[in-house]
């Protein structure tokens, strides 16, 4: 008798399950999606959902229009569920940002009563740890609020009927490689994922977060065993709540999919789309992007002779010599270039690739050139010298390597600290070029990212000079110990090269005056 019992409600309940019909969505953008928006939240025309504007003390909420049935009607067990989005913080000003943003499982659309600021629109002063409220979020809090608790002004943290996380950290997430907490900043503005993910046999709910570049890190940063059920309602909405204060951000979400009772499918990278360009428009987009293009794609040229020379096994000096011989002095004003391009006109394009565009001359049909113009010096004293090339070399070298374009502008990264971050992160390798799965010598690799380093620093005196470049490349000399460069993340020792691109300062790295680390590195030597 028990036995059946027990048998005719596994029966039901497996009824139950199928009879909820999991919920299963994904939105790579929300262009034509049926949310639910309050507040500031809005849907922008290519698709983004902009929870927050730059309004003061205000919310904004996005939810899925219909409710979600989160337990089992028989026992009353919260199912499990796993949810992964894509985010972006872009902070009013580069060092601050408010208040924050929050997934969020609540029994309303959009939080009725719920206050802004550090209350991230999902609580008020008098409902603030009620029991009866029902509400599990997690928050990304970029201002640290110390009547709550906070942690600091850049945490991830699971709530629970309250604002004071039941479990929190800095935002950071474990390496795969080395099994190391890298920190991440949540107003960088750079694309970020999380996973949200609760076993409800487990019992347990895991929070990751992760660049848009990494991979899932296996180790989540949060991990809260705790059965939700008692705080679910069998009906909950999902959705989306952020705040600004007196400070604020644009808090944006370029992709979302949620699925109950299985794993949320994959976002595809690929079809997000794209932030808004930073930063204002200091001078015509030609100087800014096209002008560091075209010198990057005529200093590819100029650099693949001097590859094909060293492969051809001369001697370092001969090498040298016919590189300065060739390709020094050659150096084209922007006048001469917009002649030779017939106006940069699509006439003379040879070819467009991962260095842009490459143009030939009509005149000689000769293309060569420098990339020293990517200097920071050169910006202030626009002069090209043996120093600048090294640097523009520097700048090549990460560009091969890594398979990346110096400055992506759709993505405002810049290309020197994407690599520099890695390799403070212990695991320099993850910038190579995805495209060459296991094909490289870890060594090489390394060393080629640690040359394109050294090279691309922004303090001349700390570039090592060619010769030394093509000895340490031929392994005739040891590369110093780079670690000496190890420094605190606000003084990155690289180029911002923010007078050609976006204007734009990153959570990383707000200056570069840091001479003492650049002498000692190369002291001896040239
Ligand atoms: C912010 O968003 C709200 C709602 O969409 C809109 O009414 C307001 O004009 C926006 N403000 C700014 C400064 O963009
Ligand atoms: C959006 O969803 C709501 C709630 O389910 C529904 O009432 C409304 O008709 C939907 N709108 C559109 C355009 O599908
Ligand atoms: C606080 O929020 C609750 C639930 O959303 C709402 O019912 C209540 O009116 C709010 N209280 C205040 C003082 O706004
Ligand atoms: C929690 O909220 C309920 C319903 O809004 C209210 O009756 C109760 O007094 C609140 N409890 C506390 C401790 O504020
Ligand atoms: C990471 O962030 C934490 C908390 O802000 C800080 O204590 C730690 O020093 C940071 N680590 C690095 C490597 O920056
Ligand atoms: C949560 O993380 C722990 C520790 O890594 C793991 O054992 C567990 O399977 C994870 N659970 C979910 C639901 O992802």
């Amino acid at each position: 008798m028990v036995f059946k019992i027990v048998v005719l409600v596994h029966i039901l309940s497996s009824l139950a399950i199928a009879a909820s019909q999991d919920l299963n969505f994904i939105y790579s953008g929300f262009r034509s999606t049926n949310l639910s928006l309050d507040g500031l939240a809005q849907l922008t025309s290519n698709g983004l959902l902009r929870l927050t504007n730059e309004t003061r003390q205000q919310t904004g909420h996005a939810f899925y229009p219909n409710p979600v049935t989160f337990k089992n009607s028989i026992d009353g067990s919260a199912f499990t569920f796993s949810s992964t989005f894509v985010f972006a913080i872009r902070p009013g000003y580069a060092t601050l940002g408010g208040h924050g943003m929050a997934f969020v499982i609540a029994p309303t659309r959009g939080l009725p009563g719920s206050l802004p600021s550090q209350h991230l629109g999902l609580f008020n002063g008098s409902n603030n740890g009620n029991q009866t409220n029902h509400v599990v979020a997690v928050e990304l809090d970029t201002i640290r609020s110390v009547d709550f608790n906070d942690l600091d002004d850049n945490h991830v943290g699971i709530d629970i009927n309250g604002i004071e996380s039941v479990r929190d950290a800095s935002a950071g997430y474990y390496s795969q490689l080395n099994g190391k907490l890298t920190n991440l900043t949540l107003i960088s503005g750079q694309r970020m994922q999380v996973w949200i993910e609760y076993d409800g046999m487990e019992k347990q709910l895991n929070v990751t977060i992760a660049p848009i570049d990494v991979d899932k890190p296996s180790r989540p940063l949060l991990s809260l065993p705790r059965d939700l059920s008692p705080y679910l309602n069998s009906n909950m909405y999902i959705g989306f709540s952020s705040s600004t204060g007196s400070a604020f951000s644009s808090h944006y979400v370029l992709g979302w999919s949620f699925k109950m009772n299985g794993q949320a499918e994959a976002l595809d990278i690929s079809r997000l789309p794209k932030l808004p360009r930073l930063g204002p428009k200091k001078t015509s987009k030609f100087l800014t992007i096209g002008l560091p293009v075209l010198c990057l794609s005529l200093f590819f040229v100029a650099v693949s002779s001097v590859s094909y020379g060293i492969r051809r096994r001369r001697k370092f000096a001969e090498v040298l010599e016919d590189w300065e011989l060739d390709f020094g002095p050659q150096r084209f004003k922007y006048k001469d270039l917009y002649i030779a391009t017939k106006g940069f006109g699509d006439k003379e394009l040879l070819g467009s690739g991962g260095f842009g565009r490459v143009y030939k001359d009509p005149q000689t049909t000769h293309v060569v050139g420098t990339l020293g113009y990517l200097a920071p010096e050169h910006a202030r004293t626009g002069k090209a010298t043996t120093s600048t090339d090294v640097f523009a070399f520097g700048a090549f070298l990460l560009e091969v390597a890594s398979g990346r374009r110096p400055i992506q502008p759709a993505e405002d990264v810049i290309l020197v600290d994407w690599v520099f971050a890695r390799w403070l992160g212990g695991e320099i390798l993850e910038a190579r070029d995805p495209n060459l799965g296991t094909e490289y010598v870890a060594e090489e690799m390394e060393l080629v990212l640690q040359l394109g380093l050294m090279c691309s620093q922004s303090e001349p005196a700390g570039r090592p000079s060619m010769r030394q470049v093509v000895q340490f490349l031929e392994g005739d000399i040891p590369l110093p110990d780079i670690s000496l460069l190890r420094l605190p993340k606000s003084d990155l020792p690289f180029s911002r090269f923010d007078d050609f691109a976006m204007s734009y300062p990153s959570s990383m790295g707000k200056s570069f005056s840091h001479t003492s680390v650049s002498e000692s590195l190369l002291s001896g030597g040239r």
